[in-house]
């Protein structure tokens, strides 16, 4: 007999223990709370006072970031923030110019790419729960964030912002996330939906996906956000798909969004993303925000009044998206509701919590020879090179960033953690240096990048070598930037900019006990530097105390435990989109590869990349055994598959591990990747010791999307459930039947 309790936290996650007669079963679900619809009298009554103008204010941007609110009936603005790293700074009213106040610093998290490093859902939690008691101190009504499309190319400008190249990973991420944000009266903004997967010609780029592809790799976070986490809005993105501008796209908004998910907040546009009135609100775009021009001229202001007097949309259009909006701000406690949440910023906890994911997602990609942890009895000098030791991201780029009094830099970092008797011999090496750039057009969503420029300055080389031939230990920060990794353009290759290759092989040359550190959010061409180092860690741009995570990863307080959320490819040719030439596109961009985004390509097509998806070590050693499934006999479309792993930590230290389970079907009749991700599970070890785990599988997951049916099916038949520590090292296979 089986029995199920469930027990509701406070976090709104349902900690599900399931108990059966041989073991227990636990597994951690997030879920969101509905737009309320109590305040339907009260709205309606409000709407009956409100004038056309007062209505139509609410439907776009009367400031910079936000819509306007209706004083005399007690309507508030709506008041909106970025961002993914986050509370942005106070921006003025009518410019992108920071306001410039001294009230308006925050903690800075980890970008995209570090949270989801950390495979662990719980800190996505934490991180959402943490920005949004940070939106809420700001009086922040919506923030726009998370920024889940999926990594279509490594070269693309927000790939650090982003998640993942998988489908399953952002969602199980973006869910958590969006839940501990909304737990605080605050809205998420889940953007950019949808297929906003390139910087180039996004303003215009006619995004081509296939049906399955669509919804099996570039929709389901998406899906997820509505369905299970109740997102309350999301952000129409700039490009079109199929023909139409997002935001004017009646197919995905009205009938995808709303009718199939059951979407009830608003959808808000991109800065500048819209191109109609009319077109727009019938296809259920709710707010109009944009960049600075006369706020009375955008689409939904004087335009839309325009068109109402001329008979082209009737008022009741029009009170259908004020009632939206309404019911939202109801729900997030706005409307002057004294229980609304007050939120805290820029507290020790909150730098804990920056911390806390940070630590968890650097990834140590290579230590031949146990050069890590440094071994502090060992070492009486450390050689720090690169302008990435004292470099800081918090601002910078195109695109939010956060005003913070604390970003902890590398070598600060390692300075905070060494004992004085260690002595750093700190030497810059290679310089951030840029072509001078092409004049960006004012309001230009889309812009030319910077070019680096890659010579070595003679005398810093020098430099840098003598720190490194003095000392006993060298540690190079080398990668890339928010400068130079940006929104509104996309990079043109995977080469390290600013000569930094030539700077760490003539270091490498000296010092062989050389550690080299990568931080950036996305893959670069580093195919002789793992040739060369017997030391790689991978760190990105990763928040307020991302300096201290670090240097507890290099001495070893912290054992890693990251693990690479995309693929690594050795060769820009061996990316899916770059192999298929169907990047970028020019006014239309077709995905050729279809549903092999990613590691889907790589093991599809039997490429070897340079570091797999899923991939990372740590100081420990791990066994992965005794694998089997719950049940031998057939599954039902509608049971759930439990995977029990035991997890032995074989070395001598505590560790984390993230179990993977990827599914493949041999003799499917549709196509499919070799291998899909479909479940995983961070655990801690102590050394010694075994755990363990169940990885939770509803049959579900297994469906794939049938066009035709336009319904999710699940196959019958055999399939193979691999277990492994990365999608390029599976330990055990077990068979299971579906009925
Ligand atoms: C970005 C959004 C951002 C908005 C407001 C746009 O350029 O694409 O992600 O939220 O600007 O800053």
């Amino acid at each position: 007999m089986t029995l199920f309790a469930v027990l509701f936290t406070s976090c709104n996650q349902a900690q599900k223990t399931e108990i059966s007669s041989n073991e227990i079963k636990i597994t951690d679900t997030y879920m969101g709370t509905s737009i309320i619809h109590n305040y339907d009298k009260k709205i309606d009554s409000i709407m009956d006072q409100m004038t056309l103008e007062e209505k139509t204010g609410m439907l776009h941007g009367t400031s910079m970031f936000t819509t306007a609110g209706v004083n005399r009936l007690g309507v508030p603005e709506l008041k909106m923030a970025d961002g993914p790293l986050g509370v942005r700074e106070e921006i003025s009213r009518d410019s992108w110019a920071p306001l410039g106040v001294d009230n308006d610093y925050a903690t800075y998290y980890p970008a995209g790419a570090g949270l989801s490093a950390t495979w662990n859902t719980k800190l996505a939690y934490v991180f959402g729960n943490s920005v949004g008691e940070e939106s809420r101190a700001r009086d922040k009504d919506v923030l726009l964030s998370p920024a889940i499309n999926i990594i279509r190319t490594p070269l693309g400008g927000r790939t650090y912002e982003y998640f993942t190249e998988d489908p399953f990973l952002n969602k199980k991420l973006a869910v958590p996330f969006i839940v501990g944000l909304q737990d605080n009266d605050v809205a998420a903004c889940v953007k950019h939906y949808a297929a906003n997967n390139q910087e180039t010609h996004r303003d215009y780029v006619d995004v081509q996906i296939d049906e399955r592809t669509l919804r099996e790799i570039y929709l389901p976070a998406f899906k997820a956000a509505v369905t299970e986490a109740k997102a309350y809005s999301m952000m129409g993105a700039y490009n079109k798909f199929r023909g139409e501008y997002m935001c004017e796209n009646s197919d995905m908004l009205n009938d995808v969004l709303r009718e199939e998910w059951g979407f009830e907040g608003i959808v808000i546009s991109d800065w500048a993303a819209v191109h109609t009135s009319v077109k727009s609100l019938k296809s259920g775009l709710d707010i109009e925000m944009g960049t600075p021009k006369p706020f009375n001229e955008f689409f939904m202001a004087d335009p839309l009044m325009d068109s109402l007097k001329a008979g082209k949309i009737s008022e009741s259009e029009i009170n259908k998206h004020v009632k939206r909006i309404l019911q939202l701000m109801y729900t997030i406690k706005s409307m002057g509701n004294e229980d609304r949440k007050k939120g805290s910023i820029d507290t020790e906890a909150h730098f804990k919590d920056a911390y806390n994911i940070a630590s968890e997602s650097v990834v140590l990609l290579k230590n031949d020879k146990n050069v890590l942890p440094i071994n502090l009895s060992e070492v009486k000098t450390i050689a720090v090179i690169g302008a990435n030791a004292t470099k800081k991201n918090a601002l910078g780029g195109f695109g939010a960033g956060v005003k913070t009094k604390r970003e902890v830099t590398p070598l600060e970092g390692l300075q905070n953690r060494l004992p004085e008797t260690i002595k750093i011999n700190y030497a810059e090496g290679y310089q951030e240096r840029y072509a001078p750039k092409k004049k960006a057009i004012f309001g230009e969503v889309t812009q030319a990048r910077a070019e680096s420029i890659n010579e070595l300055d003679s005398e810093m080389l020098e430099q840098a070598i003598q720190a490194a031939k003095i000392s006993d230990v060298t540690i190079i920060f080398a990668g890339s930037n928010r400068d130079f990794e940006t929104e509104a353009s996309d990079r043109p290759d995977l080469k390290l900019p600013f000569g930094q290759e030539e700077l760490i092989d003539k270091v490498l040359a000296v010092n062989p006990n050389t550690i080299v550190v990568m931080i950036a959010g996305a893959p670069f061409d580093i195919n002789s530097i793992k040739e060369k180092s017997s030391a790689l860690v991978w760190s990105w741009f990763n928040g307020s105390e991302g300096g201290n995570a670090l240097a507890d990863v290099l001495l070893g307080t912290v054992n890693p435990s990251g693990k690479l959320p995309w693929t690594m490819p050795k060769s820009i040719h061996d990316s899916p989109a770059h192999a298929t030439n169907s990047f970028p596109g020019g006014e239309t961009v077709s995905y050729d590869e279809g549903l092999l985004v990613g590691y889907r390509w790589f093991d599809t097509k039997n490429i070897e990349p340079l570091f797999p998806f899923g991939y990372g070590l740590s100081y420990t050693t791990f066994d992965i055994k005794n694998v089997h499934a719950d049940k031998k006999e057939a599954y039902l479309e509608n049971e759930t598959i439990y995977i029990s792993v035991d997890v032995e930590n074989t070395g001598n230290i505590d560790g984390k591990e993230v179990v993977q389970l990827y599914t493949s079907k041999k003799d499917s009749n549709v196509e499919r990747a070799s291998q899909e991700l479909k479940g995983f599970e961070k655990v801690l070890v102590n050394a010694g010791e075994t755990v363990t785990i169940n990885i939770v599988v509803p049959v579900q997951e297994l469906a794939y999307y049938h066009v035709d049916l336009k319904k999710w099916v699940v196959e019958p038949g055999i399939y193979n459930v691999g277990i492994g520590n990365s999608s390029r090292n599976i330990k055990a296979n077990v068979s299971i039947n579906i009925k």
